[in-house]
């Protein structure tokens, strides 16, 4: 499987991240925390993963305003202090990038190629969302709440403003957050307030929080009405979907990860601990079950530690490995509704919500190794169109990863063109055969 543009990060490039995180790209700062690091309850903060879809805003914590408005009601400016003056609340959810696993969808889709660690489970802890949109005064007919990102958009991208349902809003485990596990949250995790909206996409938890608007209808901004949408019935594998016939996503799918042992680790005869992490968003994981011979037969695991609303479920299970050679350990969650993770997930355009059984292999005995993971593309370029159109915002690991048809090519570099990139109509069917021949897959 690809490790195609793949790099370690380097000790204290970006502040605060730890030594160890895979760099998916560097314009915009996106990192994967490797499975090894996803052993714990709680996510180390340093090695939590960062998805942004363009460049952190300058924060000074003290200046920081947020607006809070609507329509026909007061406009009102809070600061991160008179936010600490509501009352706090805790919660303890696990974020997940949508596109998680979006790695393993076959034919391939366009995006950051996460494969399991899009992925943590953190203690947030902020004022809830309702009385902080109550300073305003402003709820009368709402049925959504606008939320507004300070980060700054690549080209003309357009900002980052995400919606939630009224119903969502005002729930009480809504937050604004201003902590990440007893600390103020860090600058690539959103500083200083960003929203927590559990157990749905980490899409709607918008990081660099800067306004929140109560609405009587839906925003018609791209990163509502144009992405996080899935299909709503479903579709042949690489069809084209039109974003009338998709939906906003609302909630995670059911979904396990093996933390432990590690893959590909070798190790001895005789019983080993299998464990890891189940959850579903909303819904309550009510069993995880168990393969150590490649899905032919399952075992119930024990589900163990703390149990939160909208955090993740450990999952142990010690097994008898005795053959040497090869095993391939598998983990499947079912939630208390009786939906378990499907052995095939359904294909979408944008490759959201991949929630396969997990599967590891290891090597029992160390008789024999498993396969060595793919060497990384050679990413050099001089060609002087893709310098200027997509250098300009990306280093050469965001192309590298996308696995992308000629077709594919095309519709990115189409949606460059809205998005800014400088590419004239002559030069965009050689940079498409340009980005094809070094990238793409037939
Ligand atoms: N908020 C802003 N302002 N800009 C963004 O690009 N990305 C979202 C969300 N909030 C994003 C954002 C996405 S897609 C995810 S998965 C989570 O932030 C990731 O949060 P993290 O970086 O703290 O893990």
């Amino acid at each position: 499987m690809g490790g195609a543009g793949v790099a370690m990060l380097p000790r204290d490039v970006f502040g605060g991240l730890q030594a160890g995180l895979i760099a998916r790209s560097a314009r915009p700062v996106d990192f994967e925390t490797p499975v090894e690091l996803l052993d714990s309850f709680i996510t180390p903060t340093d090695a939590f993963f960062v998805r942004g879809h363009m460049t952190a805003p300058a924060v000074d914590a003290p200046a920081w305003r947020l607006i809070v408005d609507g329509e026909g009601g007061e406009s009102r400016t809070l600061s991160v202090a008179d936010l600490r003056a509501l009352p706090a609340v805790s919660v303890t959810a696990t974020l997940e990038c949508a596109g998680n696993g979006r790695a393993f969808f076959d034919p391939p889709v366009a995006g950051i190629q996460w494969r399991k660690g899009a992925v943590g489970t953190s203690r947030w802890t902020g004022a809830r969302l309702r009385d902080v949109v109550a300073a305003a005064g402003t709820s009368n007919g709402a049925t959504h709440v606008w939320m507004y990102g300070g980060d700054r958009p690549l080209g003309t991208q357009p900002p980052f403003v995400r919606q939630v349902p009224w119903a969502k809003a005002i729930d009480a485990d809504t937050i604004v957050a201003y902590e990440m596990d007893g600390q103020p949250i860090p600058l690539l995790h959103g500083a200083p307030l960003r929203a927590i909206i559990p157990g749905w996409e980490g899409a709607y938890s918008v990081k660099w929080l800067q306004r929140l608007t109560v609405a009587s209808k839906e925003h018609d901004g791209f990163w509502v009405a144009g992405a996080y949408r899935y299909p709503k019935s479903r579709v042949m594998p690489g069809a084209t979907v039109a974003a009338g016939d998709q939906a906003a996503l609302m909630g995670l799918a059911v979904k396990s990860l093996i933390t432990r042992p590690f893959e590909r680790a070798v190790v001895m005869p005789g019983p080993v601990e299998i464990a890891g992490f189940a959850w579903a968003g909303e819904s309550r994981i009510a069993r995880v079950d168990v393969s150590i011979d490649g899905g032919a037969s399952w075992t119930a695991a024990r589900l163990t530690g703390p149990l939160h609303k909208y955090a993740w479920r450990r999952f142990e299970h010690r097994a008898m490995l005795r053959a040497a050679g090869v095993v391939t350990i598998l983990s499947r969650a079912t939630t208390d509704r009786g939906e378990a993770q499907p052995i095939v997930p359904r294909w979408n355009p944008a490759g959201y919500l991949w929630n396969a059984p997990d599967r590891i292999d290891v090597t029992v005995g160390g008789t024999s190794t498993p396969p060595a993971p793919a060497a990384s593309h050679d990413t050099t370029s001089t060609d002087v169109t893709f310098e200027r159109a997509c250098r300009v915002c990306h280093d050469d690991d965001l192309a590298a990863q996308q696995r992308l048809t000629r077709e594919g090519w095309g519709r990115e570099v189409d949606k460059m063109i809205r998005w800014g990139a400088r590419v004239t109509p002559e030069e965009r069917s050689p940079l498409v055969e340009f980005l094809a021949s070094r990238w793409g897959v037939r």
